[in-house]
């Protein structure tokens, strides 16, 4: 139920370890051009999995009725986007829930994969109860989704850890059942608890995020380099080296949400988080020091030409939910710059975004003439850049690196004025 980043990818890889899986949505356009062999996420690997089990094992409906009549497990994938008060909207999942009530026929386990406030495991049984058949019975079991944007496939098909939380054992070990293959730690848990650990984690990889880029920005008034603190940091096993890239911080559709959502849950089971709050604040105030940033290094950016490399949160997505591009453009447009953007891969769905802009076909052709280049997101690309090249085309070889994959001291000799976050300040130019 739900066929997007997690719905698509969960049920492509179920049908490729050789389960029948029909993946539904109430999007009638998605679904179609799924229908058509057209997939219409980013994701690494994804499509050569579509394309090898569409029409055997796997298949596109909106007729939800008749693919929970059909199944044994009915997985929840639909989206639980930020309410008005920062709170998770489950409305999608009790939409679902009805719908799964309604066209129940015979046992079934309904599995959870949206990320939700703890209790809804509940909410879910009593949707169930009081809209299904008395005479049917049915678990419903938590197994929250940990897959990454970006390698969302090798993600499901290698989980560092599987978590089931159920009611009955037995409901958990049938799900365990479908993981085997895969040959990953399974963790089962009471249902509450999976519900928390997935909240658990995303938030603290955003602390941990927010924390590494205030000590970032400390090395920048310090001129110390975070990549060598972080690298120094790393060796104590208790902290360990992941997770830790300084920059424009996190985005995406799930961190953001998940930290104000936990926050919402705090507040509505009486307690106040003191640190969720300023994590959230610091990953705000990151977008905006880097426009204080290219401030300084450019000057008055009225009439300034200022190409934009990386529009997606991420490299390999095509997702631009709340990625920095977002508050980032607008904030430097405002300032009177003129834009020009390229990404790899997020340039459709940049176009309906972005207005008063231009957009570039190649790094380069962004950087023509420019008084600046800016990178927001680390794409592999750009990693390949000719700086010779590059160096002929700009108005002035400035490089503002929100994501620091540069070497300071080697853009130098190159000849560019390089500013990460938190690597000091290069000026040799
Ligand atoms: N994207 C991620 O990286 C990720 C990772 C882990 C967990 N999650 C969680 O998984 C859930 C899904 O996230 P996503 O990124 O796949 O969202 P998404 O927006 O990409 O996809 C959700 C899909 O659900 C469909 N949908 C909405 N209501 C529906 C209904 N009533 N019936 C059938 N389909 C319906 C939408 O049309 C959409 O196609 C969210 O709770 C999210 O927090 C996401």
């Amino acid at each position: 139920m739900g066929t997007g980043y997690v719905g698509l990818v969960t049920g492509a890889c179920f049908a490729e370890l050789g389960n029948q899986v029909t993946c539904v949505d109430v999007d009638k356009e998605k679904i179609l051009q799924l229908k058509k062999g057209a997939v219409p996420i980013f994701e690494p690997g994804l499509e050569e999995i579509i394309h090898r089990n569409r029409g055997s094992r796997l298949s596109f409906t909106t007729d939800l009725a008749k693919a929970v009549q059909a199944s044994d497990f009915i997985f929840i994938a639909v989206s639980t986007p930020p309410g008005k008060g920062g709170e998770a909207d489950i409305s999608n999942v009790k939409a679902v829930a009805v719908g799964i009530a309604k066209a129940i026929n015979r046992y079934k386990i309904i599995i959870n994969k949206s990320t939700v406030p703890i209790g809804m495991g509940d909410v879910v049984t009593q949707i169930i109860i009081k809209h299904g058949p008395k005479d049917v019975s049915f678990d419903v079991v938590s197994n929250p989704e940990f897959l990454r944007e970006g390698s969302a496939v090798a993600d499901l098909l290698r989980p560092e850890r599987v978590v089931i939380g159920a009611t009955r054992r037995t409901a958990a070990q049938k799900v365990a059942e479908i993981y085997k293959p895969l040959h990953s730690p399974i963790l089962i848990t009471d249902l509450k608890s999976a519900e928390m650990i997935k909240y658990a984690s995303n938030a603290f990889l955003a602390t941990k995020i927010s924390y590494i880029n205030e000590i970032a920005n400390l090395c920048d008034k310090v001129g110390a380099d975070i990549l060598q603190v972080t690298r120094g940091m790393s060796y104590d096993s208790r902290i360990g080296g992941q997770f830790f890239n300084s920059g424009l911080g996190f985005g995406g559709s799930c961190f953001p949400k998940d930290v104000t959502a936990l926050v919402q849950i705090g507040k509505s089971s009486g307690y106040r988080f003191r640190i969720l709050p300023d994590v959230l604040d610091i990953n705000d105030y990151q977008r905006k020091l880097f426009v204080q940033k290219v401030q300084k290094a450019v000057g008055n950016l009225k009439g300034k030409v200022l190409a934009v490399w990386g529009l997606s949160f991420k490299p390999n997505t095509d997702d631009m939910r709340e990625s920095p591009a977002l508050t980032i453009v607008p904030a430097l447009k405002a300032k009177g710059a003129k834009l020009k953007l390229y990404d790899p891969v997020s340039m459709g769905k940049a176009r309906g975004l972005f207005k008063n802009v231009k957009f570039a076909k190649t790094p380069y052709e962004a950087a023509h003439g420019a008084d600046a280049v800016l990178v927001l997101t680390d794409w592999n690309e750009f990693k390949q850049i000719d700086f010779q090249k590059l160096k002929g085309v700009v108005r002035q070889p400035l490089l503002l690196d929100g994501r620091n994959m540069y070497d300071p001291q080697e853009m130098a000799e190159k000849g560019f004025e390089y500013h990460g976050i938190g690597r000091g300040e290069v000026t040799n130019f």
